[in-house]
């Protein structure tokens, strides 16, 4: 395994934020971790990342245990380098221009040449989308969508072994967000990067997740898979779920239609199993209505009949 967060906990006065979060990454996978704004999300990964300390709890990296409430700040450095950060909002040294941003982590920790370290900034920017010529831009001259390729790009330069993103895609168009998940996703393919993606944004979590935790209430209380999401029968799981869903995508639906759905008109396309009628009754739509955008049950419309 590994990383391995066990039992962590940690509290700020008297608001208890992480209260016993266990999880367990192998390498090579991709860890989405979704919950609501405030649930604790960069809290648990600034403890990743050794820049908080629990109150309780431990993580090991690769068995070994790297972080409990007694280990200080230059215990941990050694580990620090193993990871690549995309922090929220992206973090760029705003004196800097873009490639002097990208450059300072191979100056600070590689003995590449100026000319290898320039070679290394092109191939970066490429990756995530962007022309070389965006070297000599200031942080302050870009896009909110820019600034978080070129964190991205400086989170990779150093090709670590845990990349970690916090919201890499909440400050991007839809077109952006596909191309960064298909860097995530190219990291682990071509080198078998291991990743941890912060996000309440599902569409990129079924994207790319091998395993998807949901945090509330300072609790993990989903640990798996995508498609063992989409069927968890967690109320909150679903709420959140669905509530996502409603919210953006409730229009395509109706587009599609011209009227208004009312599912309760329309014949459940696999006939329910005898005597599972109840538990599967929310499952019971179309095909073509359950599995556009991310398979999740429609809820019926009351008190609307169809025009
Ligand atoms: N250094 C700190 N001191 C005191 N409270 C903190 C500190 N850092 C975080 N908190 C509190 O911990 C809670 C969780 O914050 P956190 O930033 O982890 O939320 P989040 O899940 O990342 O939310 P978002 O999706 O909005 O980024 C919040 O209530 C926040 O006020
Ligand atoms: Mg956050």
């Amino acid at each position: 395994m590994l990383l391995e967060v066990r039992h962590l906990k940690k509290r700020f006065g008297n608001q208890v934020v992480l209260d016993d979060i266990n999880i367990n990454l192998d390498r090579g996978q991709v860890l989405c971790v979704l919950g609501q704004s405030g649930s604790g999300k960069t809290v648990l990964f600034r403890h990743i990342i050794g820049l908080l300390f629990p109150d309780g709890g431990e993580i090991r990296l690769d068995g070994q245990v790297v972080s409990t409430p007694t280990t200080k700040p230059a215990d941990f450095e050694k580990h620090r380098k193993r990871f690549g950060i995309l922090f929220q909002g992206a973090a760029l040294f705003d004196s800097m221009d873009v490639g002097e941003n990208l450059a300072f982590p191979l100056r600070e920790h590689t003995h590449l040449t100026t000319k290898e370290i320039s070679k290394t900034i092109g191939e970066a920017l490429e990756m995530v989308g962007l022309r070389e010529e965006f070297k000599s831009k200031m942080p302050s001259e870009l896009s909110g969508g820019m600034r978080s390729r070129v964190g991205l790009a400086r989170a990779i330069v150093m090709k670590p072994e845990i990349m970690l993103y916090d919201e890499p895609t909440s400050a991007l168009d839809p077109i952006m967000t596909d191309k960064i998940n298909d860097l995530i996703m190219s990291l682990r393919d071509r080198l078998k990067m291991t990743s941890i993606v912060i996000s309440h944004d599902i569409g990129s979590a079924y994207k790319v997740a091998d395993k998807i935790a949901m945090i509330h209430e300072g609790k993990i209380i989903f640990d798996g898979t995508p498609p063992e999401i989409r069927s968890s029968r967690n109320l909150y799981v679903q709420q959140f779920l669905r509530g996502y869903r409603e919210k953006f995508y409730a229009f395509s639906e109706e587009e599609k239609y011209a009227n208004p759905v009312d599912i309760s008109k329309i014949k459940p396309a696999r006939p329910p199993k005898k005597g599972a009628a109840q538990q599967n009754a929310p499952l019971s739509v179309p095909i073509d209505i359950a599995n556009k955008k991310f398979e999740m049950p429609v809820r019926a419309r009351t008190g609307e009949p169809p025009r």
